[in-house]
């Protein structure tokens, strides 16, 4: 390694480097810290929000004025990485402190790096990514030391060293050239802090035992490797690392790689650890991970991989840990077997975080958790609970080849990564748990979910263009439901068209080509096409040709079958049909489509719209036989019939409605509403679809029926409609209601099916939801129990349920109660099931209050706020307060929230989803408008959906009101 590097050298020289740099950081920042707290003195926010709410100093949570770099061709106000250095091998050592420094009341990491990179085309520049670092100025009075590999060669001088916050660079100037083809060190000394900001390299807090324990941990994806150190923080600039960690003794320290030694070092006349780790494969810098914590962990070998779950030990100890890793080996040997390549690293650790803005990351090795995400305890979590642990495992280890062994170049392919890993996750957890027909649940969590968003003209295209993805916020603005849904569908449709089989193989050439290197999407294709050909399969174009209709356009298409004449045709749907579209359209919305269908119960061989319109005679009719098209929803689109293709299907619904597999009833419902949505067909055909509900015991229509009723409640629960609605829908699930109360003897047995489970979590909420009597009367009484003899008499799968409706029938005393058992929860999910509970409340002020605790991290975790604040919305009394509480601190909110990928657009949507006025119309644009400086990050492009959004409702509402009141009368006059 580099001469600069002291790996090798005296501990007492490390401690001296690491110490000092230590303090010059913490003068640095302490000066930082002043005047971040001169400015926030005068912040509303923290005035208004009381003490407690201390916002986080320092330079790490205060966004720098990001100004647009004016437009110049230097490479450092470039976005992108010059191809001249390309990094090799990297050395880092990083101490993180996990005690705040007396004076400053700052936490801080200081760190040491030596990165070996090769220079491809001469350069006077070096520059690498550094963002929110201080660098220690060494013994050459620059920020870095340079030197050659080769003895023959001589590094240039470092001229001036200077940092590019706006691109986020260090930026070295040379006096001499870099040589093409040579290898050079380049050592640097630097101090950051280790924030709160869930960020890089962050600190997460809990309790324990009355003590408060920090841990030091990371998240790098997707740029936020560069906060912890400087380096080549592009997807494509892969390396191997040998990562060091220094911590006190009595904490373990993680990364990626294995330990490889842990020895005790004096620094600073501190005894302390020093652990080494097993050097990496070669991989991208946002998969890195480091850890250190007092946590404890549980472990079982499978296969010669040490599988290993991490936690705080109290939770480790009540055995919180043991569903996790009694799923993870199985699910890593399914991994293994479907990509046909044995993992590739000795272990894999999985680790549950207080702290964790995400689900979890799948850094290779060490796994990042929340801990709703890894955690679960017989006792108090539901089957909910376990369903999200076992898929996200899933999606996690899918990663570790889709993702981490082959990655794609860069993030404009974002959506093929976590589309992939977001379809396959169902496969995985299929195998962890055989009985639950996981499978299934794609079409309701992924194909219906992002169907809402695709049919927007603000929607946009699976892939983008690599050019258009540059910044920080646009990398993380494709963290969403497109890239992870619609990816999901699309390739399950594929996979689906060209059987599994084939894809598997496709899939495995692919890996094996590219591993430990870079891909782009159309690599996949090629392996696919590779394994069609040699199959002998045939398809009415290559996958390519198929696939750039689905992956290239926005939207998907509503397929029409006409019975009658047997025309077949597809058209691009819009839930607005008058929104107008401006995206560019290759392809003229047209796609080509696989259609899977029935005529009646008798499935058909499947048939392919290759043109807008065409005629299959097949599908022609007579008598008492109807078409069902989109079987079990593997197509990525909506179906309309003829009228009396419709009334029959609405019949079979009706006389006999098992004539139609499960799925596609919940399709049937999902597509009425929709089709209605877009005016092509009339609301009250949609409303019929739900008329058979009384008879349907089967958890995925009436999901798909509450999920689209929903809308009805966002838009007309301030309306004369409510009653009439509710008498309706009170009328439909009450039989729902006493069958689960029968099957599970009073509501004493747990129903055997894990759908079952969930479809009487529906039946009781939305009975409750409804007015039903017994039902209310039933979850007070528990709740009631519960309060007073403080035992929790509650069955897990219905907590959810359970509280929020008896808080909301409650008061201030319900609500006190729930805040204190949130407080003492010793399990998370428990903690969260509360949590979204204490939004359920009437009154206005405990809303306003529960608002207020939400930017208060003693309170309400920085990662939960944005979801608590959508959660009290989602409550129709909660809705305003909560709008006006986002548009009051927006900025406050932006800049100390704004780090999270997803939740930023999940905010603006959840607080806006009930607008269907010109007022709220004009308070959104206005909204836009007064905050275009502030800027809304990855939830840009949701306040353009929601405007778009709010449109349609005023529409819908004006056109449908009348009918669907009148509907309502009809169907509930006795
Ligand atoms: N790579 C993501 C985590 C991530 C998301 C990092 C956004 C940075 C920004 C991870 O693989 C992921 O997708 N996690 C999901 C869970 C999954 C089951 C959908 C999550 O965090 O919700
Ligand atoms: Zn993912």
């Amino acid at each position: 390694m580099g001469k600069g590097f002291y790996i090798s050298k005296a501990v007492g020289v490390v401690g001296v480097i690491l110490g000092a740099g230590a303090l010059a950081t913490i003068i640095a920042l302490s000066v930082v810290y002043s005047q971040e707290k001169a400015k926030n003195n005068n912040n509303e926010v923290s005035t208004t929000v009381g003490p407690t709410v201390g916002p986080t100093f320092g330079p790490t949570t205060s966004k720098p004025a990001v100004t647009t770099p004016a437009p110049s061709n230097e490479a450092w106000d470039k976005y992108r990485l010059p191809k001249s250095l390309v990094p090799e091998h990297y050395n880092v050592k990083l101490w993180p402190r996990l005690t705040a420094d007396p004076t400053t009341g700052l936490y801080i990491f200081t760190g040491e790096s030596t990165v070996e990179f090769k220079c491809t085309e001469d350069t006077d520049l070096i520059l690498i990514h550094s963002n929110k670092l201080n660098y220690t100025e060494l013994d050459n009075g620059q920020w870095a030391r340079l030197s050659a590999v080769n003895s023959g060669v001589k590094a240039p001088a470092i001229k001036t060293s200077r940092l590019q916050p706006v691109t986020q660079y260090l930026v070295l100037q040379l006096d001499g050239k870099l040589l093409k083809d040579q290898w050079y060190h380049l050592f640097t000394d630097f101090t950051g802090e280790l924030a709160d900001d869930l960020g890089g390299f962050y600190r997460s807090v809990y309790m324990e035992n009355g003590l408060r324990k920090v841990v030091a941990t990371t998240q790098m994806q997707p740029t936020d490797a560069r906060k912890a150190f400087p380096c080549f923080d592009e997807p494509a600039m892969k390396a191997t690392f040998n990562i060091t960690l220094i911590h006190d003794p009595e904490t373990v320290a993680l990364s990626n790689g294995a330990q490889r030694e842990s020895k005790p070092v004096t620094i600073d006349g501190k005894n302390l650890k020093q652990t080494d780790f097993e050097q990496t494969e070669k991989m991208s810098t946002y998969l890195l991970a480091f850890i250190v914590s007092e946590f404890t962990s549980i472990n079982n070998t499978v296969d010669n991989v040490l599988i290993r779950i991490f936690a705080r030990k109290p939770a480790i100890d009540a055995g919180q840990g043991a569903y996790a890793l009694s799923k993870t080996g199985p699910i890593l040997k399914f991994f293994e077997g479907y990509y046909n390549s044995s993992y590739p690293l000795p272990k894999s650790d999985q680790i549950a975080l207080p702290d964790f803005n995400a689900g979890a990351m799948e850094n290779w090795g060490l796994i990042t958790y929340r801990e709703t995400a890894l955690l679960y305890d017989e006792a108090v979590s539901s089957n909910s609970n376990k369903e999200r642990i076992a898929t996200i495992i899933a999606h996690e280890l899918a990663h570790m080849w889709f993702g981490n062994l082959v990655t794609l170049r860069w993030w404009n392919d974002l959506w093929l990564n976590e589309g992939f890993a977001s379809y396959v996750e169902y496969l995985g957890a299929d195998v962890a748990e055989p009985d639950w027909n996981i499978k299934d649940l794609i079409v309701l969590n992924d194909v219906h979910r992002v169907f809402a968003v695709d049919a927007l003209a603000s929607s946009h295209p699976l892939s983008a263009k690599e050019d258009d993805i540059q910044r920080p916020e646009q990398i993380s603005e494709l963290f969403d439901a497109i890239s992870y849904s619609k990816g999901a569908s699309v390739l399950r449709m594929l996979s689906d068209f060209l059987t599994e089989d084939i894809f598997v193989m496709g899939l495995r050439t692919y890996l094996k080509e590219f591993a430990f290197g870079n891909a782009v999407y159309t690599d996949l294709w090629n392996h696919l096409q590779m394994a069609v050909n040699a199959t002998g399969t045939k398809l009415p174009g290559s996958v390519q040709d198929i696939m750039n209709t689905w992956v290239l356009q926005m939207g998907f298409p509503v397929v029409t079958i006409n019975t009658t004449s047997g025309e077949v045709s597809q058209k691009h749907f819009l839930l607005d049909p008058d929104s107008e579209v401006t995206a560019p359209s290759p392809f003229n919305y047209k796609w080509i489509v696989p259609i899977k269908w029935t005529k009646t119960a008798t499935a058909q061989p499947p048939y392919w719209l290759e043109q807008k319109s065409a005629t299959n005679n097949e599908m022609k009719t007579t008598g008492v036989d109807w078409v069902l098209a989109n079987l079990d929803v593997v197509g990525y689109y909506r179906v309309n019939y003829d009228d009396s293709n419709w009334d029959k299907l609405l019949n079979a619904l009706s006389t006999n409605h098992q004539l139609i597999q499960v799925i596609n009833r919940a399709q049937l419902v999902d597509d009425a509403f929709n089709l209605a949505r877009a005016k092509i067909i009339p609301t009250v055909r949609a409303l019929s679809t739900t008329k058979y509900l009384n008879n349907e015991r089967d958890y995925m229509p009436w999901q798909s029926a509450l999920g689209n009723l929903n809308f009805f409640y966002l838009m007309f629960d301030r309306s004369e409609v409510y009653g009439p609605m509710q008498d309706y829908l009170r009328k439909q699930v009450v039989p729902l209601f006493d069958y689960y109360k029968t099957l599970t003897v009073d509501w004493t047995k747990v129903p055997t099916g894990h759908m079952d489970q969930y479809n009487q979590v529906n039946a009781i909420s939305q009975a409750c939801k409804t007015g039903h009597e017994e039902c209310l009367t039933l979850v007070k009484g528990w709740f009631k129990k519960w309060m007073d003899t403080k035992i929790n008499p509650i069955h897990p799968n219905l907590r959810t349920t359970v509280y929020c409706n008896a808080i909301a029938a409650g008061g201030a005393k319900e609500w006190d109660f729930a805040w204190s058992e949130f407080q003492n929860a010793t399990l998370a999910s428990e903690a969260e099931k509360l949590r979204s509970a204490l939004a359920c409340t009437t009154q206005p002020w405990l809303l306003q209050r529960y608002l207020e605790y939400t930017l208060d991290p003693d309170k309400i975790r920085k990662q939960d706020a944005t979801s608590t604040i959508v959660y009290i919305a989602n409550n129709v009394v909660g809705q305003s307060l909560a709008w006006d509480f986002v548009r009051d601190r927006w900025s406050y909110i932006f800049n100390q929230y704004g780090g999270g990928s997803f939740s930023f657009s999940n905010l603006i949507n959840g607080v806006t989803k009930r607008f269907a006025t010109e007022f709220e119309l004009k308070q959104l644009q206005q909204f836009k408008a007064d905050n275009s400086e502030v800027g809304f990050g990855s939830g840009s492009l949701a306040v353009d959906q929601s405007i778009e959004r709010t449109i349609g409702n005023m529409k819908w509402i004006a056109e449908n009101k009348q009918n669907v009141l009148n509907w309502f009368l009809a169907e509930t006059k006795p």
